[in-house]
């Protein structure tokens, strides 16, 4: 399927760039985190306050293997630690074509600095945090990726410009 599916870190910008991505070739915009958040009527917080994180990793899998049922073709985010499990990585491969939007971590922190919406990002030191998790999660998101995308110091033209040209390479070949 020629869904696009943005993958990465918390914070770097999968919501935002994927909401003008979706003006930009014309699909809608869907967010598994906000699909999940519909489903449960509760925040990503509450969910992971009451049921835990693996309850939430579960909802995840069920909202990836979901989406194979919608007819049109979707712009996707999906929450940052999505293509963590490798069942989910396998589903996104078949899903459509991942894209990998890649933020250093000063920026993330910067971005994320006075965030209380993020669990995982609710402790002493986020700053170190962020910079551990990248660490483990980048070759991740590179595996589970058909193409990455830097974005810091760019626009959302230019990271826009840049997806739709490795989409409509991919759609062509
Ligand atoms: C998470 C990322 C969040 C959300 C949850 C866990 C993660 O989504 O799914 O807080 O493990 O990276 P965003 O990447 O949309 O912030």
């Amino acid at each position: 399927m020629s869904n696009i599916i943005l993958i990465g870190y918390m914070g770097c910008g999968k919501s935002t760039i994927g909401k003008k991505l979706s003006y930009a070739v014309r699909k809608p915009y869907v967010d598994t985190d906000k699909l999940i958040e519909t489903k449960e009527k509760k925040t990503i917080s509450t969910i992971f306050s009451e049921q835990g994180e693996e309850a939430f990793r579960e909802m995840e899998t069920a909202c990836i293997k979901s989406l194979f049922a919608q007819k049109q073709e979707h712009v996707i985010a999906v929450g940052g630690g999505l293509p963590l499990r490798s069942q989910n990585r396998a589903l996104l491969k078949k899903l459509g074509t991942v894209i990998y939007l890649r933020a250093k971590p000063e920026t993330i922190y910067e971005r994320l600095k006075t965030d209380t919406t993020r669990p995982l990002l609710q402790c002493a030191d986020p700053k170190e945090k962020i910079s551990q998790m990248l660490l483990q999660r980048a070759p991740v998101y590179e595996e589970a990726a058909a193409y990455v995308v830097d974005v810091d110091n760019k626009s959302f033209e230019q990271i826009i410009k840049e997806i739709k040209e490795k989409t409509d390479e991919t759609i062509s070949h």
